[in-house]
């Protein structure tokens, strides 16, 4: 090494990283019911399928819901054929219900419009419903190989580490993007993007990286500069709103009370119990579904949302014929497959459990 070149990283170039990170991959890869084995075709539908359902969902959790999912719809035409209500029920627990609702309207899109196949291209990806940049460049990448820059929030850790990149996120995403283009190789660009997914989740962690386990060691400025664990930084979060409401348990007959939700906004079209208004103080029986003698638990149940904390009293009732009330007398013991989204489901929890 001569005088001036200090570290191992002053002579690395960005194009060093793939074939290093690519022959890691080879050895490590993770194996998943999405993925490719090495020699096969990746199956468009699986490859989107998995990727809208890992947006914001952890892998484990993915895992059996994608195999039951698959069993059922197995492909483009019968996700198309399915009823909309179904694919929200099965939907259930994963949050982001928009995400399965495009989920449906994709598929019918491809078989109307694309011939039953998805386009291969990025930009033909992203005209079809719920189709974002994130996951329009992983399903060209890897259902099609073609070169595409695939960015997720392990992708956004890593790079940030290998440049070194200081700005907080997410004002750094702009740099993150054009240093990630400048690693991503023209060939196996599918395979790079998992690989940097599976090194940020088994050795770039975001506690404690094992960078001596790391195949990109000497060429990560961050952990030649000894600021790994810091990056990437984070701009402080805004404090969430905490706003209350009220679920509405009316039993008949070991049968609850069940609605449908709105279309349009929050969970929109899943089935539900029914609520208040959702507001900064708690609204107590204000729209209550029916007329009866409702008792008001002792417990309440906390849900974070995306925007906002929810808190909900639980109100609870036997109802007789006079009730009148709009939606499903649920079997109370199937509970399970009424598809209740989370915040729901653990209302329901705690009520059954009778806490108080
Ligand atoms: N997270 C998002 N997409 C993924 C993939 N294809 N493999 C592993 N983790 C992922
Ligand atoms: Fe991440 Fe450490 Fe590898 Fe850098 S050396 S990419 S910080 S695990």
């Amino acid at each position: 090494m001569d005088a001036t070149c200090l570290y191992p990283a002053d002579t690395a170039a960005p194009g060093d990283i793939a074939p290093l990170l690519l022959a890691w991959y080879d050895r490590h890869r993770r194996d998943l019911p999405w993925r490719a084995r090495p020699g096969e075709t990746p199956d468009p539908y699986r490859v989107w399928l998995s990727e809208v359902m890992l947006q914001q969902t952890t892998v484990a959790a993915v895992t059996p819901r994608f195999l039951a999912w698959t069993q059922r719809w197995p492909d483009f035409a019968s996700l198309a054929a399915a009823a909309e209500a179904d694919v929200m029920a099965a939907w259930a627990g994963l949050g982001y219900y928009a995400r399965a609702r495009n989920l449906v309207k994709a598929a019918r899109a491809v078989v109307a419009d694309h011939g039953g196949a998805f386009p291969r291209t990025e930009a033909q990806l992203r005209t079809l419903p719920g189709l974002g940049a994130y996951t329009a460049a992983a399903v060209a990448a890897i259902a099609f190989g073609e070169r595409a820059v695939v960015v997720d929030a392990n992708v956004e850790r890593v790079v940030a580490r290998l440049f070194a990149i200081r700005t907080p996120l997410p004002a750094a995403r702009p740099a993150i993007r054009k240093a990630a283009d400048t690693i991503t190789p023209a060939q196996r660009a599918g395979d790079f993007a998992q690989a940097m997914m599976d090194l940020g989740s088994a050795i770039c962690t975001a506690k404690a990286p094992k960078c001596l386990l790391c195949p990109l060691q000497s060429h990560c400025r961050a952990q030649i500069e000894g600021v790994a664990e810091a990056l990437p930084a984070k701009a402080a979060k805004k404090a969430k709103p905490q706003r209350h409401g009220t679920i509405f348990w009316l039993e008949r007959d070991g049968r609850v009370l069940v609605v449908r939700r709105p279309d349009k906004g929050l969970l929109g079209g899943m089935r539900a119990l029914p609520t208040g208004p959702w507001q900064d103080r708690p609204p107590g029986l204000a729209d209550a579904p029916a007329d009866a003698a409702w008792q008001m638990r002792n417990t309440v149940v906390d849900h974070g949302f995306t925007h906002f904390d929810l808190q909900l009293a639980l109100a609870v009732a036997s109802a007789d014929a006079h009730h009148a009330a709009d939606g499903e007398w649920w079997p109370i013991a199937d509970l399970g497959a009424a598809g209740l989204p989370t915040v729901f489901a653990k209302a329901a929890a705690a009520i059954m459990r009778r806490e108080d």
